[in-house]
């Protein structure tokens, strides 16, 4: 079986990941601005990442219009963050990503990223600086503390179970 990752990576954390993904797995990781290369044909496992942009996967609009035409394949869809694994977030801005044919069709997971200040653009600084405002007023101190400043959270060990997923898998052929 032969798996491709995609990736759309913003500041580098969804990048990381789907380097990792395809060290371990043997398989290409092709970025978003690449994906017109990708022939899919040659492919049983589709992996796509990106990074959660205000409740939203980047990237995942276009991957989701590609989901008919991948009907049979294994579909994993990981995303990147900077909220913790165990925020019960996480799993309802997962879901509210997909509409439930599709949320059938695919696996997701969740890789903690973090944020990073450096090489956010113009925009996304702009975002941020809003949300801690808003924060401040709303006196969220804790939440304003956890998005102040660049952190990196990410690392390997949050790949085990999408891994695991995958082998499973290709075991099976
Ligand atoms: C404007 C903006 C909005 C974000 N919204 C979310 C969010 O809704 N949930 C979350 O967990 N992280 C959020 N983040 C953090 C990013 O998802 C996180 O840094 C991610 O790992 C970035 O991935 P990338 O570097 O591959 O683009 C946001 C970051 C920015 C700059």
């Amino acid at each position: 079986m032969k798996a491709v990752v995609v990736y759309y990576s913003k500041t580098g954390f969804s990048k990381r990941y789907a380097e990792w993904i395809s060290e371990e797995l043997a398989c290409k990781a092709v970025s978003y601005e690449d994906r017109g290369s990708i022939k899919w044909d040659q492919y049983d496992v589709i992996l796509f990442g990106g990074g959660f942009h205000a409740g939203k996967i980047n990237g995942l609009k276009w991957f989701k219009a590609k989901l008919p035409e991948l009907a049979g394949k294994k579909i994993i869809v990981f995303a990147t963050g900077s909220m913790p694994p165990e925020a019960a977030e996480v799993e309802t801005t997962m879901k509210a990503n997909f509409t439930q044919a599709q949320w059938n069709q695919v696996k997701t997971f969740y890789l903690w990223g973090g944020l990073c200040y450096e090489k956010m653009d113009s925009r996304d600084k702009l975002m941020m600086s809003v949300l801690r405002k808003a924060l401040k007023i709303l006196k969220k101190t804790e939440m304003l503390e956890a998005v102040s400043s660049s952190y990196d959270k990410a690392s390997k060990e949050y790949l085990a179970p999408l891994l695991q997923y995958v082998r499973s898998g290709l075991s099976e052929s």
